[in-house]
């Protein structure tokens, strides 16, 4: 990695001040339901507290829209975090003010204080100057830490890099840029790629880049109609983006001209409603009845996949195959889940790149069975397009 890390600073006695994402899921009695985002950046949180540092930790939680709001308090993740190090986290009543600042400035080493949310002040996501030095001179070192922000560049993320002069990446970033990066620069082969999610537009910009380094890709999720409808195939009332089959018909043409396998569905489950109650079965892709939707693929697609991903040594998967979160409607998802462990356990690397794909396989109860989650949903995504990420960039060299 081109990044200085934790490692390369010293620690004793600095306050340290570190950009995690916290922003985890909560239910409606505001408990966490996925801490998985608070596990991962303990290896940093530890390293400093160990170390003899005062670790101020700061992250947004939600889209507050730049208001205080209780309902988007990291008390929560804080409390979560000193269950986790068996330690005292304060949450301090806002990110930046005088009170604030005595605070941190009375910490002992080995303390820990996390401040509350950065978005209750529209600053933070206007990047704005003043704000950014604001929370900079809180701390003596920066340490970014939010794998999962790191598309943002936010005050807290970018605007900060230029009030200090210590900015470099924590573990969990480190870890991310190795798994992420690693399987796109020098992926064993065969390197399969599995992309899903209801729009090809969204997933342009991945295929495009993916189309440099992989040897197949295997599509599901709705965005396969809008594939089926470009080559005139029926797609009942199954959602299609009008708009792309153009689009559809190159990435196809691309493929074919770079010699990769882009392998479609050839059969997919219908319904004739996306509801939790509606009964679906299996169709062909030439044969989609009028009126059906299509919810998920079918068993011979899931076979065929299956087959594909359990003959790669790297796997990369984004996006889900249909609308999982409706169990009838979930076969398909949790079997590439299931093909994604098996090919783990049979020595490939699998990476699942964030977001749905990662809930997926925490719906199947896999997952400690996948190399690699990522914590990223949005910045996996741009990582795999190719895009640079400025909460990164920004760090020392
Ligand atoms: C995420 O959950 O993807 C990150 O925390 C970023 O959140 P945002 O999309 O609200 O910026």
């Amino acid at each position: 990695m081109k990044k200085k890390t934790l490692s390369d600073i010293a620690i004793q006695g600095k306050r340290v001040l570190m950009r995690v994402d916290f922003n985890v899921p909560l239910d409606e009695n505001k408990k966490i339901t996925d801490d998985k985002r608070i596990v991962e950046s303990l290896p940093s949180i530890r390293k400093v507290i160990e170390n003899g540092g005062r670790l101020i930790l700061m992250s947004h939680l939600g889209r507050p829209k730049g208001k205080v709001n209780p309902d988007y308090s990291l008390a929560p993740a804080a409390s979560r975090l000193s269950e986790l190090i068996d330690a005292p986290v304060k949450i301090t009543k806002d990110c930046v003010g005088n009170e604030v600042m005595q605070q941190v400035l009375a910490m002992q080493d080995g303390d820990v204080v996390m401040l509350e949310n950065l978005r209750f002040h529209p600053e933070e996501e206007a990047n704005d100057p003043d704000f950014s030095k604001e929370l900079a001179s809180l701390g003596e070192v920066y340490v970014n830490d939010a794998f999962g922000t790191a598309h943002r560049a936010h005050a807290s993320t970018e605007g900060i890099t230029h009030y200090v002069q210590t900015a470099v990446a924590g573990y969990l970033i480190e870890r991310e840029l190795m798994y992420l990066g690693k399987a796109l620069d020098e992926p064993k082969r065969p390197f399969v790629a599995i992309l899903g999610g209801s729009k090809i537009s969204g997933k342009i910009d991945v295929l495009e880049n993916l189309f440099n380094k992989v040897d197949t890709v295997l599509v599901g999720g709705a965005m396969i109609f809008t594939f089926f409808k470009a080559q005139g195939l029926a797609v009942g009332n199954s959602l299609v983006e009008d708009s792309k089959t153009d689009l559809a018909l190159s990435l196809l043409e691309k493929a074919r001209e770079r010699g990769i396998k882009l392998l479609l569905p050839d059969d997919v489950m219908v319904a004739p409603e996306i509801s939790a109650t509606a009964s679906c079965h299996a169709e062909n892709i030439n044969e989609i009845s009028d009126g059906m939707i299509g919810v998920d693929i079918g068993p011979a697609t899931v076979e065929k996949y299956r087959n594909a991903i359990l003959s790669a040594q790297t796997v990369l998967w984004n996006g889900p195959m249909g609308v999982f979160e409706i169990d009838n409607f979930a076969a398909g998802t949790m079997a590439v889940a299931h093909a994604l462990a098996d090919a783990t356990e049979k020595g490939a690397i699998t990476i699942v790149g964030g977001g749905d794909s990662a809930a997926a396989i925490a719906k199947a109860g896999l997952s400690s069975e996948i190399t690699h989650i990522s914590t990223g949903g949005g910045a996996s995504l741009e990582f795999l397009e190719g895009k640079d990420l400025p909460g990164i960039s920004a760090l020392n060299d």
